[in-house]
């Protein structure tokens, strides 16, 4: 891991968050607790993750471009997110973090920064 880059370049770019969300949602749909939440067609969110992660990660603002401010939380609050989901969509991304060869030291980095949001998406006991 590069400190003086981005997380998004020290993934490699467009390229590396494409597999990442390829990666991540079919275990997303085949999780018990998160599955149900989402819709049976999943590429428009695959697509709107692609666009967030992008700008999450310090690339391009793609999802601001395109939807404006991101008000995650206020997006999630149609979802019962309970904190056991929270922890559900950390482990999908920790599996499609390391099944697209991300090193330890990068992956751990990225799942604390995004253990943030996760856990403040929490909206349900
Ligand atoms: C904490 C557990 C989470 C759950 C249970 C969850 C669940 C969901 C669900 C059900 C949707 C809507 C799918 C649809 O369009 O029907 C969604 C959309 C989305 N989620 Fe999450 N999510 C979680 C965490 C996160 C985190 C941590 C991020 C990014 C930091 C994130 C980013 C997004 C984005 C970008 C969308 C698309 C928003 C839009 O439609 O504009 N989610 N999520």
């Amino acid at each position: 891991m590069n400190p003086s880059l981005s997380i998004y370049d020290n993934l490699g770019g467009e390229k590396a968050i494409r597999q990442l969300v390829e990666a991540f949602y079919p275990k997303v749909q085949a999780n018990p607790l998160l599955g149900p939440l989402f819709p049976e067609d999943i590429r428009p969110v695959m697509e709107k993750q692609f666009m967030f992660l992008s700008q999450f990660f310090g690339g391009p603002s793609l999802f601001s471009d395109a939807f404006g401010h991101p008000m995650m939380r206020a997006r999630h609050l149609p979802f019962p997110v309970t904190r056991e989901r929270a922890e559900a969509w950390l482990a999908c991304m920790t599996e499609a973090l390391g099944e697209i060869g991300v090193d330890n030291e990068l992956k751990d980095f990225i799942i604390q920064r995004l253990s943030g949001p996760a856990f403040h998406f929490v909206n349900t006991p």
